[in-house]
């Protein structure tokens, strides 16, 4: 499916544990090659704004421990991305990764992985010279895989993070090293039973294995159909909230004008003061979706630090719902989903007696 070696996967609990283990090993690899010149020096991590918590929060950890010094690079307010010429002036002499996702997963927008791999690789020669350490680049391709094509070659990454849910696979997930410990190194974070090389050890999930094995066989034949079909479905949707509400009042908050973003994925705000996300949703009937990450549904009513960064405004971002279309969803599901909004707003905007009177 990633167009990598067998030799070069090993399977992990999800995209949350491949993600930290990718940060956990580079910090071992660090102390470990780097502590023998005594200079003191901790590692240094380079990643973007908008990253998923599975890579922010393990990095503002260690950063807190002062175990490694990280910098968040800014996404462009323009094109939603994070700039390879911002990627590259965060480098520092102890820089040993930089980490950027290969698909957001709130405006789906696609961040410029393979021009940021080519940059680093020629950085190395230069840095390999001076005795500095060797920058690795990893990419969480969690929202990316089965919506895109997926290649570890085009992209020249040293790590990437394979998430089975996300392209109909089962909850597990599997993470993509380039010459797993040969021509990179990956230290465990567990230690066991030595499975996985001892690199993951632990006894495999053989049913999770083999669905995730199925999945990604079915992606690998039928990516470009699935593509194709999730974005008619979504651009569509985007065509008819656009009829169906004042275009004035519809913000598309994942399009950004000449950047690639995903085929599934519609983040957009109906801007008016009483329909706030959550708000809007709860007076739906048939809508089920979110408004931002999953894992943030605890938030109650503070709009997305995400679509913030990206330079929505407050008040928009405030309003913003993420709907995401599947490889089964139709036209008509969408034209059922527009109806139930535009009634959901009228019950929202009506006149203070009738609110809420038909729900
Ligand atoms: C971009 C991204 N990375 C990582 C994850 C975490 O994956 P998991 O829930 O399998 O740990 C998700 C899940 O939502 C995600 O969207």
């Amino acid at each position: 499916m990633i167009g990598g070696k067998p030799q070069d996967i090993i399977f992990t609990s999800g995209g949350t544990e491949s993600n930290n283990l990718v940060i956990h090993s580079v910090v071992r690899h660090f102390q470990h090659t780097r502590s023998a010149e005594g200079d003191g020096a901790v590692p240094h991590l380079v990643t973007c704004t908008v990253e998923h918590d599975s890579i922010r929060l393990p990095l503002e950890h260690l950063a807190n421990e002062q175990v490694a010094a990280v910098t968040f690079v800014p996404v462009s307010k323009v094109s939603g991305q994070v700039e390879v010429e911002d990627i590259l002036a965060a480098v520092r002499p102890a820089t040993c990764l930089v980490t950027v996702m290969l698909a957001n997963n709130e405006t789906g927008v696609i961040m410029p992985i393979a021009e940021i791999s080519q940059r680093i690789k020629a950085l190395n020669r230069k840095r390999a010279a001076s005795g500095l350490p060797v920058i690795l680049v990893h990419t969480d391709a969690a929202q990316a895989l089965g919506k895109r094509r997926v290649d570890v070659e085009a992209l020249g990454v040293d790590f990437l993070t394979i998430v089975g849910h996300k392209f109909y696979g089962p909850r597990i997930g599997a993470l993509y090293v380039r010459g797993l410990g040969e021509l990179t190194p990956l230290y465990p974070m567990l230690f066991g039973g030595g499975q996985e090389r001892n690199f993951r050890p632990g006894t495999e999930n053989t049913p999770m294995i083999a669905g995730l094995g199925k999945a990604a066989e079915l992606v690998t034949k039928n990516w470009e159909a699935y593509e194709a079909h999730m974005r008619d479905v979504r651009d569509y949707l985007e065509e008819r909230l656009l009829a169906e509400f004042d275009k004035q009042r519809i913000h598309l908050n994942s399009r950004f004008p000449g950047t690639e973003r995903l085929p599934n994925t519609c983040n957009f705000s109906i801007r008016g003061p009483q329909l706030q996300g959550r708000v809007l949703l709860a007076q739906c009937r048939t809508l089920l979706a979110s408004v931002g990450a999953a894992c943030h549904s605890d938030q109650v009513d503070r709009p997305s630090p995400v679509l913030l960064s990206c330079g929505i405004p407050f008040d928009v971002a405030r309003n913003a719902l993420r709907l995401s279309v599947g490889r089964s969803t139709t036209r008509a599901e969408v034209d059922l989903v527009v109806q139930d909004l535009k009634q959901a707003v009228a019950r929202l905007e009506g006149p203070p007696g009738a609110r809420g009177a038909s729900s």
